[in-house]
């Protein structure tokens, strides 16, 4: 959507702050021993007292409240009777409705023991975000965020999935532009305008170009089995530094 009054600011606003809240508090009940199901549901707990619904749910039917996925799994992991273990690269995606407005984050977070590997790849994800968000201005082309993403990832070693991408969001969970690619695309000309509203959010692998979907139907995997890193952030476009929604 594009924002088009204070009130609609307001409430994108009030959600994003609901899941970037949610993730922070999964997060530090990521322990080993404890299962995803029971991690999700502590999530959904935390959305339900906000008042908030759990977007894929609503949207998708998906079966759970949140998205874990974990070391090869890049995305819509289904929480189940899966353990955490030592070591797990655990990525928690909690996207939510509130009084008709959407808001979508996720983070990747390392169990220890902590190697150097997942170290740098969370590090350098979050870097390629960061640096992606500072590229969004009024003005400039879409594709100006793939391209930051891929130079990111070039500089630090490591691949794109290239077929995850952010996505408008607003009044529904993906909304256009549907595309927001993670790498640059010169066809992608289309100007980001003031007030648009959409995700960031590169997945970067240690070898990986792409994904599977498991026969679960949801948890989309890298084919070779390589890790994957993802942070995530609902923007606002304007004409300097996007108003991030989801910062808490
Ligand atoms: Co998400
Ligand atoms: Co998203």
């Amino acid at each position: 959507m594009t924002i088009e009054s204070e009130s609609e600011l307001i409430g994108l606003k009030k959600i994003g702050r609901i899941v970037g809240l949610t993730v922070k508090h999964m997060s530090e009940h990521l322990k080993p021993g404890i299962t995803t199901a029971e991690l999700d549901a502590i999530g959904g707990a935390f959305l339900k007292h906000h008042g908030a619904y759990s977007a894929p749910r609503l949207t998708y039917g998906f079966p759970r409240d949140t998205c874990i996925s974990i070391n090869d799994e890049a995305a819509h992991g289904i929480p189940g009777d899966r353990v955490i273990r030592a070591g797990d690269l655990v990525n928690i995606d909690v996207s939510a409705e509130l009084d008709g407005y959407f808001a979508d984050t996720g983070a990747s977070f390392i169990v220890p023991p902590v190697t150097m590997l997942k170290h740098r790849l969370c590090h350098h994800t979050r870097i390629a975000q960061r640096k992606a968000m500072d590229s969004a201005r009024a003005g400039q082309r879409l594709n100006a965020i793939g391209r930051a993403v891929e130079a990111e990832a070039q500089r630090a070693g490591f691949t794109i999935i290239r077929d995850l991408s952010g996505h408008g969001i607003g009044r529904g969970l993906h909304e256009e532009p549907h595309a927001v690619l993670n790498y640059y695309e010169p066809r992608l000309r289309q100007r980001l305008s003031e007030g648009l509203v959409l995700t960031i959010e590169p997945f970067l692998s240690t070898s990986a170009h792409s994904t599977i979907t498991q026969p679960d139907g949801w948890t989309i995997k890298t084919f070779d089995g390589s890790l994957v890193a993802q942070y995530e952030h609902t923007i606002v476009i304007t004409k300097g530094q996007p108003i991030v929604l989801t910062a808490v």
